[in-house]
């Protein structure tokens, strides 16, 4: 994204420490190190402010409080601001998901995303499979008013949340 927005500045976020210290090494490798910086915190906890675009990149489903990270995303981001949500497709049904791409999302969600979630405070585990309804409840309950699917992949959804 730092590439390809040469004039925009980046805040990278996970609270995962030696995935951020890759991720400034790659950062500075990629000679974007001067307009990209990364902080290790919840996403319920980070301090900047103002954002134009507020981007999850698979990883909403992993946390135990989506709604308090959703809540404070919304703290973040300017007026007009976007959120961006990118998940693993799936449909709002189980039966929706009984395809080849959904049997191996759920088999990772039962394995490292839903244990992932249920290990942090609150425990809400939306799992890998979660759907573009359940997902917009959170939004919801997080304080957005817009959200909408903005596009979708074979393996991804991407969505759309505006306040
Ligand atoms: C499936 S990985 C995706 C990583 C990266 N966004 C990507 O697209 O490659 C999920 C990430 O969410 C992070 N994570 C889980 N819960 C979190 C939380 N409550 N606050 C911040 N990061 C969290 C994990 O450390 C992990 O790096």
């Amino acid at each position: 994204m730092a590439k390809a927005y040469p004039n925009s500045r980046f805040v990278g976020v996970d609270f995962h420490a030696p995935s951020v210290d890759t991720a400034r090494k790659r950062a500075a490798d990629a000679g974007v190190g001067d307009r990209v910086s990364f902080t290790t915190a919840a996403a319920q906890a980070y301090t900047e402010r103002d954002f134009d675009l507020i981007c999850f990149f698979d990883c909403l489903h992993d946390m135990g409080d989506p709604v308090g990270a959703i809540r404070h995303a919304r703290q973040a981001l300017k007026d007009d601001g976007t959120v961006l949500l990118v998940e693993p497709f799936a449909g709002n049904n189980l039966a929706d998901n009984s395809t080849p791409v959904g049997r191996l999302y759920y088999a990772a969600s039962t394995m490292v995303c839903t244990p992932n979630s249920l290990s942090q405070e609150v425990g809400l585990a939306l799992g890998a499979q979660a759907g573009e309804a359940r997902l917009g409840r959170v939004f919801a309950e997080g304080g957005f008013t817009r959200f909408r699917r903005a596009t979708e992949t074979p393996f991804n959804l991407i969505l759309e949340a505006r306040k």
